[in-house]
């Protein structure tokens, strides 16, 4: 038998070991936007550590604020290429207990897949990367490359020890490529190579009015009520036809070519089928471009969350001091951040009403990216995806961010290989997330045949 082919054997004999494995992951609650949660962000830094150790990699815990980077060498290979693989062990806040059908925490596997925060985003998506070495090694008792892996605990509040560690060691993180799986796919059985992601500029917003909360009639048509005034800065970001009502915010945007739109327009897509799944009744967004376009290809304004004024239960009648929003702009490539920052503090100072006090803050921000369709390593993974899936992959863009990859195409010089096995159904980010069990192992067969893709470099790829 060929090594590739006992390494897959080895795979699929050790599958409840895999479910196991990923159980254990997704029950740590690495919620990086909740100091409440530090602890467990460090816990699954050092589990995640554990496992490359059990592989003889050399592992590195790169600190920051206490949610740390996971470095991890693999012993040297030599003449093999070096691939880094990038993942996050962080997950988004579960939030709400009750909407959640099983705890957030507790993973179960029901109706073929693993219900849990993180299942797809990202732990159930960077394991099988890190399984398939394991298979490698135990299997054919070596490793087909060099692997480096990164796996961070703050992909989704910005990335920032991480911006730091690759500046920091450039050298040490020189590859050939870059492989990441977070990201997702049109169906369970059609794979994609992504080769487009939005970047994202994100603020919260501060209003403060009279020092104090006021008598809503004692006081009401005096002053200023600051969450009548967000809600009047808030709408003024977008006109009537959906346009961001901030200066100069679309002149560097990339506008899509003939060619790209036709890419588009034949990747698989079911419009009703996708409106139904999300129960909206009809599409809506900027004239001129279709669901897919405006998702992928053209930018975005989202209030993510807003405060101010009585919540609770009844009627309570009250001026609040304060109130505040959390935005989101996605970019699109040529889009800079630090422009779109400036833009929107020169728009929210004309909108802001006398008697308030403004204040912005800038919470991150990263740029677009687009990857070269023809890159030598984009065609191994386009072979091992079709190697493992009942249909050859096709090339989509996605309208989320991973702020890390333009800074590994900038500072590394590398091909970043996006190959996500996420479904739109995944309630990535919403309650009850999960991941299809059955992907979650096509994933680690795509992978373990990547390595030797990427080995065998039979088409060009370089090699260190
Ligand atoms: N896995 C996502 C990125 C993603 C989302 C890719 C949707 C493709 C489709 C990632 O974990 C994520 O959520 N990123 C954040 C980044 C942000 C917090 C800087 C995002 O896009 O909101
Ligand atoms: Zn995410």
């Amino acid at each position: 038998m060929s090594d590739i082919d006992q390494v897959l054997e080895y795979l699929q004999t050790h599958r409840a070991e895999w479910d196991d494995l990923l159980c254990q992951y997704l029950r740590i609650p690495s919620v990086s936007a909740d100091p409440g949660h530090a602890e467990d962000v460090r816990r699954a830094a050092r589990w995640t550590a554990d496992l490359f150790e059990r592989m003889g990699f050399s592992v590195e815990l790169v600190d920051g604020e206490g949610r740390p980077v996971v470095y991890a060498e693999s012993p040297r290979v030599e003449g093999a290429p070096t691939v880094l693989v990038y993942g996050h062990y962080d997950v988004q806040p579960a939030e709400d207990p009750s909407l959640w059908e099983t705890p957030p925490f507790e993973p179960s596997i029901r109706e073929g897949a693993f219900f849990a925060r993180g299942a797809c985003d990202d732990k159930g998506q960077i394991l099988p990367h890190i399984l398939a070495v394991r298979a490698w090694r135990e299997a054919a008792g070596r490793l087909p490359l060099n692997f480096k892996f990164v796996v961070e605990g703050e992909e989704e509040v910005g990335s920032h020890r991480l911006e730091r560690f690759i500046d920091e060691a450039a050298e040490r993180l020189a590859c050939d490529c870059a492989v990441i799986s977070d990201t997702g796919m049109p169906g369970p059985d059609q794979p994609a190579v992504t080769y487009g992601l939005r970047g994202i500029a994100y603020y919260e917003i501060r209003l403060t009015g009279p020092n104090r909360d006021l008598h809503s009639g004692s006081f009401g048509g005096g002053v200023t009520n600051p969450c009548n005034a967000l809600a009047k800065m808030l709408a003024g970001l977008l006109d009537d036809h959906g346009r961001i009502q901030i200066p100069g915010f679309y002149d560097d945007v990339l506008p899509l070519s003939e060619e790209e739109r036709a890419r588009i327009r034949a990747v698989p897509f079911d419009e009703k089928a996708y409106f139904r799944m999300l129960g909206v009744e009809t599409a809506v967004g900027e004239k001129g471009y279709s669901v897919l376009e405006r998702r992928w290809a053209r930018p975005t304004y989202d209030v993510c969350g807003v405060w101010g004024g009585y919540q609770g239960a009844g009627a309570k009648t009250v001026i609040p001091g304060r109130a505040g929003a959390k935005l989101s702009f996605r970019l699109v490539p040529h889009q800079d951040p630090a422009k779109v920052a400036k833009g929107l503090e020169i728009r929210l100072r004309q909108l802001c009403p006398p008697g308030i006090r403004l204040e912005i803050i800038d919470l991150h921000s990263s740029p677009a990216v687009l990857t070269p369709l023809d890159s030598p390593y984009l065609k191994a993974a386009e072979r091992a995806l079709a190697a493992v899936f009942p249909h050859p992959p096709v090339a989509i863009r996605e309208g989320g961010s991973i702020p890390i990859v333009a800074r590994f195409q900038q500072r590394l010089g590398v091909d970043v290989l996006l190959i996500g096995f996420a479904q739109e159904d995944d309630n990535a980010h919403a309650p009850n997330e999960k991941f299809s069990v059955q992907t979650y192992h096509r994933a680690m067969a795509v992978s373990a045949r990547l390595w030797e893709e990427l080995r065998r470099g039979s088409d060009g790829t370089r090699t260190t």
